[in-house]
C-alpha cells in the first residue's frame, strides 16, 4: 500500500514537471502577422470560401502562408489601407507587409525589405474601353483626372511621368475602379497585373494604349520593421529564394486567378486618429 502510494506520488511529480516544462510559450512567438491592402487581386483580396466566410486570398497571401510554414509560425491577416502600413509596421502592429510593394528610396527610411518574390506586369492605365485607342500617348491625358493609390509608386508615375494630367489620390483601389467605371475620373494607374485583372472582369474597361510608354515593372518585395529587430529577414530571404526555386510562386498565381473571380469588393478602413 505505502509502495503504491510513493509510486502515485512519483507519478504525480513527473507529471507535474511535465506540465511545467511543456508550459506553451507566449502566443505571439509563434504568430507571424502580415499587414496588407486586399483591394489588390490577384495579389491580395477577399473572397467567400465554401462556408461563405470571407476570407483572404492571393498570391501575396500564399507567399505569406508559405514564409509562415517555412517558418515554423501560424499567419494572421490584417487588412489596412495601403497608405498606413508601414507606419504600423514600424509600430509594431505587423511582422511583415507584403502588399505589391516595391521598394522605394524612401520606404527604405521605415523599413526594410526582403530580397524580390515576384515580378508583375510593368505599370498599366486603366480607362473606359471605348476610349482605350484614343489615350494613344502620355500627352493624351493632359488635363484629365487620372487616379492612383495614395501612398504608391503608380501615384509617383502620375505626378512624376503624365504632364498635365491631374493627379487624384484614392485611398482604395476598388473605389477607384468604381470611380473610372462611373466617369467620376478619365484614368486610373495601376501596377500591370491589377489593371488587366480589372479589364477583364468588366468589358467596359481596357488598357489604355499608351501604357506602353510607361516605364518597367519593379519587383516587389516583403518589408520587415527597419534594423529587422525581430531578425525575421534571414529566414524570409531564405524561404523566398526555395519557394522561387520550387516554382511556387506560378502555382500560386495560378491558384490566385481561379478564386479572383469570386472576390469581392472589401474596403480596407483608415485607423482610427
Ligand atoms: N506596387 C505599388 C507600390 O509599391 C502599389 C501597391 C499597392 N498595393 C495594394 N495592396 N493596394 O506602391
Amino acid at each position: 500500500m505505502k509502495k503504491l502510494l510513493a509510486m502515485i506520488l512519483a507519478l504525480v511529480m513527473v507529471f507535474a514537471l511535465c506540465a511545467c516544462g511543456a508550459a506553451p510559450a507566449k502566443e505571439e512567438a509563434n504568430t507571424l502577422i502580415l499587414g496588407t491592402s486586399a483591394d489588390y487581386a490577384p495579389f491580395e483580396f477577399m473572397y467567400p470560401n465554401d462556408k461563405g466566410e470571407m476570407v483572404y486570398g492571393g498570391i501575396d497571401v500564399f507567399v505569406a502562408e508559405y514564409l509562415a510554414e517555412a517558418t515554423g509560425k501560424e499567419l494572421k491577416i490584417e487588412n489596412m489601407a495601403f497608405d498606413y502600413l508601414l507606419a504600423a509596421l514600424q509600430k509594431g502592429d505587423y511582422d511583415i507587409v507584403i502588399a505589391a510593394m516595391e521598394e522605394t528610396e524612401e520606404r527604405l527610411n521605415a523599413a526594410d525589405f526582403s530580397d524580390p518574390y515576384y515580378t508583375d506586369y510593368p505599370a498599366m492605365i486603366l480607362v473606359k474601353a471605348d476610349k482605350a485607342e484614343e489615350y494613344a500617348t502620355l500627352a493624351d491625358f493632359d488635363g484629365l483626372s487620372v487616379a492612383a493609390q495614395t501612398g504608391t509608386t503608380k501615384l509617383d508615375i502620375v505626378n512624376n511621368d503624365m504632364a498635365g494630367a491631374n493627379a487624384v489620390p484614392l485611398q482604395n483601389v476598388n473605389d477607384m475602379v468604381n470611380q473610372l467605371i462611373n466617369d467620376k475620373i478619365d484614368a486610373a494607374v495601376l501596377d500591370g497585373g491589377v489593371a488587366l485583372e480589372f479589364a477583364e472582369a468588366d468589358d467596359s474597361l481596357a488598357i489604355a494604349v499608351a501604357s506602353d510608354e510607361l516605364g518597367a515593372a519593379a519587383p516587389f518585395c516583403v518589408a520587415v520593421q527597419k534594423g529587422d529587430p525581430k531578425g525575421l529577414l534571414p529566414g524570409i530571404n531564405e524561404a523566398i529564394a526555395k519557394m522561387i526555386e520550387e516554382g511556387k510562386v506560378e502555382e500560386f498565381s495560378a491558384k490566385a486567378d481561379e478564386l479572383s473571380g469570386i472576390a469581392v469588393e472589401v474596403s480596407a478602413e483608415a485607423p482610427e486618429a
